[in-house]
C-alpha cells in the first residue's frame, strides 16, 4: 500500500466511526432528534391531538313557525306550525302529504303545480304552488289533484272525473307529470264555462287560451286540448249554441 492509499483508508475509517457514534447518539436522544426537525410538522412530532377548527359563521336562514288553517278537498286541515315563507307545494308534499302536485320549474313557468282556488264568490282559478306561499292560503279552500275523482269510504277511487275520463279515452298525456295541471286548468275552464258559456265558434279558442300556460314536456297538446274540447261538446249548458 503506498502512502497516500493508506492515508484515504485511515480517513473513510475514520468518518464511518464518526458517523456511527452519531447515529447512536440520536438514537438515544430522540429530543434533540426532534429538535432538529423542521417546523413544519409540530403537532405530528409532538404527537399532540390536532386543535379543533373554529366555528364558521354563516348567515343561516331563520324560519318562524307560523300557524296554518286551510280546506283541502273538502276537509279542514290544521293548525299547523308551518315555516313562514314556505312554498305551497312543500307544504302539500311534507305536510299535507298530497304529492300529486307536482313540481316542474319552480319558477311559476311550466304550470304543473297549479292547485285550484275555491273563492268565496264561488269562482276558481289556478294558484301556482311553486312561488305562492303556503300562509297564502290560510283560512282558504284548495282542491287538488287528489279531490277530483270519487272515492269509496275506504279511499279507493271508483270513478274519475269527467276532464280525468276523457284525457284517458284520448291518450292525453305519456308520462303525465304535466297532468294535475292540465286537470286542474280543465277543471276551472269547464266551471267557468257553466257560469259563462261560450259560442260553439270561440271554443277552439277559449280551449287554447285556458291551457296556454301549461308546458307538456312529452308534446301531448293536441291530445289534451281534443279532450278538453270533447268535454265541453258533450256537457250540456257549456256551449250556447251547441248543436
Ligand atoms: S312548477 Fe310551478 S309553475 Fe312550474
Ligand atoms: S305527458 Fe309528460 S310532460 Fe306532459
Amino acid at each position: 500500500m503506498t502512502l497516500a492509499q493508506s492515508a484515504a483508508s485511515a480517513a473513510s475509517a475514520s468518518a464511518a466511526a464518526v458517523a456511527s457514534q452519531a447515529a447512536a447518539q440520536a438514537a438515544s436522544q430522540p429530543d434533540a432528534a426532534s429538535a432538529a426537525q423542521p417546523d413544519s410538522q409540530p403537532t405530528a412530532q409532538a404527537g399532540a391531538a390536532a386543535p379543533a377548527p373554529a366555528p364558521v359563521e354563516r348567515p343561516l336562514v331563520q324560519y318562524k313557525p307560523k300557524a296554518l288553517s286551510l280546506t283541502i278537498n273538502g276537509k279542514e286541515v290544521g293548525p299547523l306550525q308551518v315555516p313562514e315563507g314556505l312554498m305551497m307545494i312543500e307544504f302539500l308534499h311534507e305536510y299535507a302529504g298530497l304529492t300529486g302536485s307536482r313540481l316542474g320549474c319552480g319558477q311559476g313557468v311550466c304550470h304543473a303545480c297549479v292547485v285550484i282556488l275555491d273563492k268565496p264568490d264561488g269562482t276558481s282559478e289556478e294558484m301556482r304552488t311553486c312561488i305562492t306561499g303556503a300562509h297564502f292560503f290560510n283560512g282558504r279552500k284548495i282542491r287538488t289533484i287528489e279531490g277530483h275523482a270519487k272515492r269509496n269510504e275506504a279511499g279507493e277511487v271508483v270513478e274519475l272525473s269527467p276532464i280525468q275520463q276523457k284525457f284517458l279515452d284520448h291518450f292525453s298525456f305519456q308520462c303525465g307529470y304535466c297532468t294535475p295541471g292540465f286537470v286542474n286548468a280543465a277543471t276551472v275552464l269547464l266551471e267557468r264555462l257553466k257560469r259563462e258559456p261560450v259560442a260553439k265558434a270561440d271554443v277552439e279558442s277559449t280551449i287554447m287560451t285556458a291551457l296556454d300556460g301549461h308546458i307538456c314536456r312529452c308534446t301531448g297538446y293536441v291530445r289534451y286540448y281534443e279532450a278538453v274540447k270533447d268535454v265541453v261538446m258533450s256537457t250540456p249548458g257549456l256551449v250556447k249554441d251547441a248543436a
